[in-house]
């Protein structure tokens, strides 16, 4: 064969890899996009964030959180794999992996987790809540899993890594310098670095033949024609350089997150799909321009059960923001959306779009860099009529009612890019798979099994 050949008979055996993401403030339904998605993969590899995200997945009636573990781990045989950008709780993690076990679901030999990934210490879950009762009024509104802490701490070059846990003597040293200093900064905090130490190698034996090399790891699958679905956690909007800074999470949740958070170039990442709910919520504080503080708000928060998967809080409401969205595609460069919880909308009289804001005198199109200047914002609306046919379940986009296409169609004109997904229920098959969106937006992805 000679090297031309090679070479488009390598173009033809591309394998898709694709990467779903956020892309507003978190709780988009990713989990569900996420397991619909992973027959079609090999291998569903986590980027970045911790337990902090709570991923709902039904099965059969059945409900999974998904915290940690990357929601590809429901389809027997797929190979899950947490990435060094991920900051990992031993703890949790058992918790769930021994929470599925009891639901009959093994993760024995297909969860891996990168050596490089920093690990979530007790003291890193003191400190979260310390921070936030320092910042007072300013609070950010975190989970309290020690997310931030222990970025701080990987850094400021001082975390502890799952393959520190090899090394038992650097290991104590680390562990007992961060504790001790720990100590001095929490007031009263007597907690003991043996302690720590001994549950952490404890843990880590479990944890031992879970760890890889993660980045050979999935450079060796492509080399051998395997496809990647890459998870995000939390959303673009909560991103900790493109988010609403101070108000967002630590860690890379929009695609760049990708390449630094697994390893891989990015050339791996044949496609973007953006996961984005057909109204607007936000958990925690910050600005929210669409956020509807009246009975409508509660509306969507009963019909959406809109309440957060890891802390129970209400989440903030309002109608979709096209403008925050369309950010979401810029920063991303999304491909696709995938439009989820459209039935949450059904048997409204009228909806709400905001297609662009109003600052002052001015009216913006565009995202405001500036926090201050995006939290004195007022969303400038379009309203389209509701339906009353339901679209819960639906499965094919045809059945869907006249006003919700028209609904979608409007959605995806403001957004800038179309809808190759559209979720009806919380069930895997209440989905709408647009066959011709995804062979004009994201071609190489199969859409047949
Ligand atoms: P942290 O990630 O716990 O530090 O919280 C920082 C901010 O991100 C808070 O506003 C949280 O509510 C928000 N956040 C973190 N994880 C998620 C998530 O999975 N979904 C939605 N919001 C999240």
């Amino acid at each position: 064969m000679d090297d031309m050949m090679r070479f488009e008979s390598r173009i033809l055996d591309l394998t898709m890899n694709l990467a779903v993401l956020g892309a507003q403030w978190g709780d988009e339904g990713k989990g569900k996009i996420v397991d619909l998605l992973t027959p079609r993969f090999d291998i569903v590899a986590r980027y970045q964030g911790g337990h902090n995200a709570g991923h709902t997945v039904y099965v059969n009636g059945t409900k999974f959180v998904l915290r940690l573990i990357p929601s590809g781990i429901l389809h027997p045989g797929v190979v899950c794999v947490i990435g060094n950008g991920v900051v990992v709780d031993p703890q949790a993690l058992f918790a769930e992996v021994d929470e599925l076990a009891r639901n009959g679901i093994q993760v024995d030999g297909r969860l891996f987790v990168s050596d490089k990934a920093h690990l979530i210490l007790p003291y890193h879950r003191d400190l979260d809540l310390l921070s936030e009762a320092r910042r007072g009024e300013r609070k950010i509104g975190t989970t309290s899993r020690g997310i931030g802490p222990a970025y701080e701490d990987k850094i400021a070059r001082r975390g502890v890594r799952v393959g520190d846990l090899n090394d038992p003597k650097g290991l104590e040293q680390n562990v007992r310098d961060n504790v001790v200093a720990r100590n001095r900064l929490v007031h009263d905090s007597t907690m003991e670095w043996e302690a720590v130490l001994g549950q952490l190698q404890e843990l880590g034996t479990r944890l031992k033949p879970m760890v890889r090399d993660v980045s050979l790891m999935l450079a060796e699958a492509m080399a051998a024609g395997k496809s990647i679905m890459f998870e995000g956690a939390q959303g673009t909007l909560l991103d900790i350089d493109h988010g609403t800074y101070p108000y967002v999470t630590s860690s890379n949740a929009s695609i760049g997150g990708v390449c630094t958070g697994l390893g891989v170039g990015p050339r791996a990442i044949n496609g973007v799909m953006g996961v984005v709910k057909a109204y607007t919520t936000r958990v925690g504080e910050g600005p929210l321009p669409t956020e509807l503080h009246d009975a409508m708000g509660q509306r969507l928060r009963d019909s959406g059960n809109e309440y957060g998967a890891v802390t129970g809080r209400p989440r903030r409401c309002g109608w979709y923001d096209a403008v925050a969205v369309r950010y979401g595609v810029r920063v991303n460069g999304l491909d696709a959306l995938a439009l989820t919880k459209m039935d949450v909308l059904d048997g409204l009289e009228e909806l709400q779009i905001c297609t662009a804001y109003r600052c002052g005198d001015r009216t913006i199109t565009e995202f405001p860099s500036d926090i201050g200047q995006l939290a004195a914002c007022v969303p400038v609306y379009e309203t389209l009529p509701g339906w009353n046919t339901p679209t819960k379940g639906v499965r094919r986009f045809d059945d869907l009612p006249e006003n919700a296409k028209r609904y979608i169609a409007r959605l995806e004109q403001v957004s800038g890019v179309p809808a190759a997904l559209v979720s009806t229920g919380s069930e895997r098959d209440d989905t709408i798979l647009r066959a011709d969106v995804l062979a004009a937006r994201l071609p190489g992805f199969k859409t047949t099994l």
